[in-house]
């Protein structure tokens, strides 16, 4: 059975066995940063996967970091030199100044009570804002997301515990929004949203400012 430490320890090698589409999204995450972006905030940086990629196509970019999980976040420094951490809660103190904001499977994690807040904050706080995570699209619920993880976690692990374990910590742990409520929250505040690739229960998008340049 996979335990929750050693999920985060090897977390890099677990999660592509768990979120099916992870590799390719964090691909099409990062090349959706425009190239003429100098700055870049990563709310939930985890180990850094995300923007790792988007230093590989903006090499001069430079990054910023937010995550509460220090010695999670610290691996982000090894693969990203010159990164800027913040080790604090994303919405503690303010978002960092960055021309645009990026995340992966984090947004999730936010409570149903401000989730919608948060992702308001977070739009307005740069020219745009990537995100991929776990989202419910195309009238899924919770328990058609649990099964298609777990159905696809059972390819890489067949004890039973750690799949019952993975459906419970998703239930427990797990808010994920539809991908419909966040395109209509963008929409409600005047951002455009590029849908970039959906595999239930996966999606990218990409919201940002039309009247916004650098
Ligand atoms: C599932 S991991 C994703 C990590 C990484 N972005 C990736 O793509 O693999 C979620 C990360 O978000 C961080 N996180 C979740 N909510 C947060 C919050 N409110 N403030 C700071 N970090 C948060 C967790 O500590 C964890 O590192």
């Amino acid at each position: 059975m996979i335990t929750r430490e050693q999920f985060y320890t090897d977390y890099d090698r677990i999660v592509p066995t768990i979120f099916e589409p992870y590799n390719r999204f964090i691909e099409i995450a990062a090349k959706a940063i425009p190239n003429n972006v100098e700055s870049v905030c990563d709310l939930g940086i985890g180990t850094g996967n995300l923007s790792a990629a988007i230093k590989k196509y903006l090499p001069r970019v430079k990054i910023i970091g937010v995550d509460k999980y220090e010695s999670f976040a610290e691996k982000a420094k090894i693969k990203i030199p010159g990164l800027a951490l913040h080790i604090r809660d994303i919405f503690d103190g303010g978002l960092p100044n960055a021309d645009y904001l990026v995340s992966s499977l984090t947004t999730h994690h936010f409570d149903t009570q401000t989730r919608r807040e948060k992702l308001k904050s977070i739009a307005r706080s740069g020219l745009g804002f990537v995100n991929f995570d776990m989202m419910l699209c195309d009238d899924l619920d919770l328990e058609d997301t649990i099964s298609l993880i777990v159905d696809f976690a059972s390819r890489s692990y067949s004890d039973r515990e750690t799949l019952e374990e993975l459906g419970k910590s998703i239930r427990e742990n797990d808010n994920p929004m539809t991908l419909d409520e966040q395109l209509e929250l963008f929409d409600s505040i005047g951002m455009r949203v590029d849908v970039l690739a959906k595999e239930n229960p996966f999606a990218v998008y990409h919201a940002y400012w039309p009247t916004r340049k650098l």
